[in-house]
């Protein structure tokens, strides 16, 4: 929603607790509440941030603008979690107070030190004129979750690159601690800049250099890139905003990608044996997903359901976003298989086998197989009365995956499209389909190819039925 700069800017502490009680009150009356995905309690949420793993627990935080459906002064919102699936969240916000985040505490990571969180993120600093600087700030989480800021900027903006320059990501690698940052060069390319702490020191960085990737540089601008290790090769996930669509086919106004490498020479800023740039899902939503790997040394990743620049059916509640169910990153032959942490299963409460269904609560599991030589069309969100639904065609004779949702619920980011497609194996596949109330995230044959998307029911628009084809499996209701 676009709303006036003034209120989006507005510092948080002029805001009345009758606003945000009001606030929360339209919030409550939306009919799309998730039941096992994370929202934010009031306002917007976009990018999940500082990803770890601390003294126990995963902690997990998300931008948010708390006022409203509008991207404005960003916060960090705190949560914690033992099995990635129950997220719960805490009252400790990194809030835009100082100096040098004025204007929102905007993307970044986390690293556990010791006893201390150590959170790397850009600190959003406009001036008077409203011309913007994009610094690179730290702050300290101890155990109780108190927050104090680094007072000096850790990393200023480069002399060549222009006010986009975000999202650090912070990593380890053979002992030594990385972190790569997000960018436009001042001919207005994407570009990603990497740089090391010195003796491990994070609040002493130094360039190394603008990562080499094997980057056509189609991109104006590069988001949220980030680094994890699988089975030791580097896969560089990032969101390259205006990539040529020559370069890679996407409908999304943005895309959200990955590339696997054969290795990372970071004392030459290169990444080596690049293979194809690729989507990273291939449904409406997924954005700006963060990935880590965790002292067990697995990656998991996990994506705002939402874009940047749309407006969102939910707007009318005063709120707006989700975040994916975590995901587990592995590789097969090169290729990224990302699927829901085992512990999802335990949201499974009872198992039928899989038909047709009038109603629905809308939260469930599909498990399905269908087999080679198909043409399967599937309904979700189905209405059988109205013939409304999303309907999902599974091609195992050309090897092709469908998702339309032209006829189903509120629709909006039409001028995108309203349907998505994936490549799948021409032959029998297994999808694990994961509904939430309004979300839909789709997985072929356990994480090979992933479709995530929002879809707002309209009422009654709750049913699954098979339209044509064979599907075989079970259906799970899954606890709230
Ligand atoms: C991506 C993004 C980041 C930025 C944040 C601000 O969605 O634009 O680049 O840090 O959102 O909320």
């Amino acid at each position: 929603m676009d709303l006036p700069r003034h209120i989006r800017y507005q510092p948080y502490h002029e805001w009345t607790k009758e606003d945000l009680k009001a606030i929360k009150t339209k919030v409550a009356a939306s009919p799309w509440h998730c039941h096992y995905h994370v929202e934010p309690a009031s306002g917007l949420l976009n990018d999940p941030n500082g990803f770890s793993y601390f003294q126990g627990q995963y902690h997990l935080f998300y931008q948010n603008w708390p006022f409203g459906p509008a991207h404005g002064l960003k916060q960090w919102v705190h949560m914690t979690s033992t099995d990635l699936v129950h997220f719960k969240e805490t009252p400790t916000r990194l809030l835009p107070d100082h100096q040098h985040d004025s204007h929102g505490a905007y993307s970044g990571s986390a690293y556990p030190l010791d006893d201390r969180l150590f959170l790397f993120y850009t600190g959003n600093v406009r001036d008077n004129k409203w011309r913007r600087e994009a610094l690179q700030v730290g702050a300290y989480m101890d155990q109780a979750g108190q927050i104090v800021k680094c007072d000096k900027v850790l990393i200023q903006q480069a002399e060549d690159v222009t006010e986009h320059f975000r999202d650090p990501q912070i990593f380890d690698y053979q002992g030594q601690i990385y972190a790569i940052i997000g960018a436009q060069n001042l001919a207005k390319k994407g570009i990603i800049k990497l740089y090391k702490a010195i003796n491990r020191n994070v609040e002493n960085w130094q360039f190394v250099a603008d990562l080499d990737f094997d980057n056509p540089q189609t991109a104006y601008m590069i988001e949220c890139p980030n680094l994890v290790f699988i089975d030791h090769k580097p896969v560089l996930i990032y969101c390259p905003q205006g990539l040529s669509k020559d370069q890679l086919a996407y409908d999304n106004i943005y895309p959200n990608t990955y590339q696997v490498f054969d290795a990372f020479d970071p004392e030459n800023g290169r990444l080596v044996g690049g293979g194809q740039l690729q989507l990273l899902d291939s449904g409406f939503e997924a954005y700006a997903t963060q990935a880590f790997n965790d002292p067990k040394g697995q990656a998991l990743a996990v994506s705002w359901l939402g874009l940047p620049d749309i407006d969102y059916p939910s707007d009318v509640y005063d709120y707006q976003g989700a975040l994916s169910l975590v995901k587990h990153l592995t590789l097969k032959d090169d290729q990224l298989y990302q699927y829901p942490v085992k512990a999802s299963q335990s949201l499974r409460q009872s198992q039928e086998i899989f038909q047709d269904k009038a109603e629905t609560s809308n939260t469930y599991e599909l498990e399905l197989q269908i087999p080679a030589n198909n043409f399967t069309k599937l309904s979700l969100f189905a209405n059988p009365k109205e013939k409304t639904g999303l309907q999902i065609t599974i091609n195992t004779k050309d090897g092709q995956l469908t998702m339309d949702r032209s006829q189903v619920g509120v629709q909006y980011a039409t001028d995108y499209g309203t349907s998505r497609s994936c490549q799948i194996p021409s032959q029998g596949v297994t999808l694990n389909i994961y509904v939430d109330q309004s979300i839909v995230e789709i997985f072929v044959n356990k994480g090979q190819s992933v479709l995530s998307s929002r879809v707002f029911p309209k009422k009654k628009e709750s049913g699954i039925s098979l339209l044509s084809g064979q599907a075989d499996g079970h259906y799970y209701q899954l606890r709230k």
